[in-house]
């Protein structure tokens, strides 16, 4: 049998398919604040409660085996310090005073230069151990609900990137980093009991003018 190509139909400008098209990593940040309306934004992106009692990003068995930690520096409203979010109450707790960006990109592989100069840096972490426990009668035993909470960190990522682009803001993960050294950290910044996935630099591109 030959093979044939179907040729799909032309995209419908606008909705998510533009997003879809503007989202970018963002390395270079502008030398402006991230407001608080827009942190809340991004947080509630990475893993915001829904009225139904869910979340904004799918969780195998509605686990929900992650947590958002904002590293916080140059927020509006917000004293520096390292955050956790909390969904059930859709509010940020203070886990450490003072800016935390350069000693987290520090553990960076690549990133330590430009890291610090976003406002506010988001580490998604995971519980590996609980996951894996809770889906522990699952093929391949004992490995499939880590599995699950690297998939969610990927959704979690997909989200913050699609809402700052929505929003004007500019996002990338970065994923390269030394676990051990960011587990290290003290004061502490990923959750105790976690595995730092990811981080998300976010804030305004440096070439946007309002
Ligand atoms: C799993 C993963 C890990 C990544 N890690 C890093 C990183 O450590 N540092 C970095 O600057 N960008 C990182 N990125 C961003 C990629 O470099 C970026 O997505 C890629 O260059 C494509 O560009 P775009 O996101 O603008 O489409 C990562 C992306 C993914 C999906």
């Amino acid at each position: 049998m030959t093979e044939r190509e179907v040729p799909l139909e032309p995209v419908r400008p606008g909705g998510l398919g533009a997003l879809l098209e503007r989202r970018r990593s963002t390395r270079d940040f502008a030398p402006r604040p991230l407001s608080l309306a827009l942190l809340s934004l991004v947080l509630r992106a990475a893993q915001g409660r829904t009225g139904d009692g869910r979340r904004t990003c799918p969780s195998a068995h509605a686990l929900y085996p992650l947590a958002v930690t904002a590293v916080a520096g140059d927020v509006d409203g917000l004293p520096a310090g390292v955050y956790r979010y909390g969904a059930e109450r859709d509010a940020l707790t203070l886990v450490s005073e003072g800016d935390h960006r350069r000693r987290v990109s520090d553990t960076t592989l690549a990133d330590r230069d430009w890291l610090p100069r976003a406002p506010v840096l988001l580490l998604i972490s995971g519980d590996l151990e609980a996951a894996g426990r809770h889906f522990a009668d699952q093929p391949p035993q004992g490995r499939r609900g880590e599995r699950y909470v690297w998939l969610e960190a990927g959704h979690a990522g997909q989200n913050v990137y699609l809402q700052a682009a929505e929003a004007g803001l500019g996002a990338v993960l970065v994923a390269g980093f030394d676990d051990e050294r960011l587990l290290g950290l003290a004061p502490a910044v990923v959750p105790p009991g976690h595995h730092p996935l990811g981080l998300i630099g976010v804030g305004h591109p440096a070439d946007r003018r309002e």
